[in-house]
């Protein structure tokens, strides 16, 4: 039976990241082989109401494809709402956000706290799967905390709610992004429903995409923090996946190259004032542990000018490309 992840090209799915996976990172990520992206997740409440800032977050391009949008929200009515707007789009798919831990969205009765209301869980699935026409799956921890795991009876609801498949991150909402993720509940979950499995939970390099494949028999594999300033980690998956020993290691000037065309999608897509600001943090991942990049993190930050920032970058890249050479000969 046909189904939006069984039928993907590739299994390497990049998660949603709240003011991370913007167009521009998702275009990078899709270069480079990442199967499906996801926008950060989306108010629910926000979008009915038309807020700009909220209808932001749903832009995309013509080769932004295909592409999951996040929905939160804890009102049935309102999530159906919200995705008969999102459907209107045409996105691949339509999430549910039933993993949040973030005190802003849970006191609303949102995110991972809907693990807690199984009821009502289910009838947000199905108002959802009903309004939006398209496929629809839900993203949800491994319980809201040790004492209650209960992703397998939340996931048999969603199956039976209408979803077409479900994300699981191995922690548990009360665990935020501490200690390890248990990749056995994505296995449990893998062998109580029908529908496809996507892991999710510290996969930070591609052969932990493979690992976790095999371990835990899920379809998918879904990447977070392992893309940051790594997105070619989904080359390297692709590249394990179809057979090869070791995944090439990218030069230098291929980074570099990565890091331009990036920053200057951001740019494009979100004004260069915007883009200034927003880069930042991209250039942090991008350098992270890499020789000199302390330095270049100071140097940086004493900068306002983007057009001497860039310039500081490629000397950065550049420095690193002599040095490997110089080892070499
Ligand atoms: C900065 C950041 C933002 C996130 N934003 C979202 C979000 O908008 N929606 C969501 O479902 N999960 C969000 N997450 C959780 C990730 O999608 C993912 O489940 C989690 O990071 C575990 O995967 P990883 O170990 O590969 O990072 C976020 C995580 C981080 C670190």
């Amino acid at each position: 039976m046909s189904n939006i992840i069984s039928d993907l090209q590739g299994k390497a799915l990049l998660a949603p990241l709240a003011g991370v996976t913007n167009l521009p990172f998702r275009l990078v990520a899709r270069r480079l082989g990442c199967s499906l992206c996801f926008t950060e997740m989306i108010s629910a409440n926000g979008l009915i109401r038309e807020s700009a800032q909220t209808l932001e977050y749903l832009k995309t391009s013509p080769e932004d494809r295909p592409l999951g949008v996040q929905l939160f929200g804890a009102d049935p009515r309102v999530m159906a709402r919200a995705a008969a707007m999102v459907a209107g789009q045409n996105p691949a798919l339509i999430d549910i956000n039933m993993g949040c831990p973030v005190k802003k969205v849970i006191k609303t009765g949102s995110g991972a706290v809907l693990m807690k209301d199984p009821l009502l869980a289910g009838r947000i699935i199905a108002n959802v799967v009903r309004a939006a026409n398209l496929p629809v799956t839900v993203k949800i921890r491994s319980g809201w905390s040790q004492g209650s795991i209960n992703a397998v009876e939340i996931a048999k609801i969603a199956e039976d709610s209408g979803a077409a498949a479900i994300i699981v991150h191995g922690r548990t909402a009360d665990q935020g992004f501490s200690g390890s993720a248990d990749w056995d509940i994505i296995g449990r979950v893998k062998s109580a429903v029908r529908i496809p499995v996507v892991g999710n939970g510290d996969i930070r390099k591609p052969g932990d995409a493979l690992r976790m494949l095999a371990q835990t028999g899920c379809d998918a594999v879904m990447v977070g923090r392992g893309a940051l300033g790594n997105p070619w980690i989904f080359q390297g998956i692709r590249q394990l996946l179809a057979g090869e020993k070791d995944c090439r290691h990218l030069s230098w000037s291929d980074r570099q190259e990565i890091v331009k065309q990036h920053w200057e999608e951001e740019v494009r897509y979100c004004g260069r004032h915007f883009a200034d600001r927003s880069f930042r943090k991209h250039l942090l991942w991008y350098t992270k542990g890499l020789a000199g990049s302390a330095r270049l993190r100071e140097t940086l930050g004493k900068m306002t000018d983007s057009d001497a920032m860039r310039s500081e970058v490629e000397r950065y890249f550049r420095s690193l490309a002599a040095a490997q050479a110089e080892i070499m000969t």
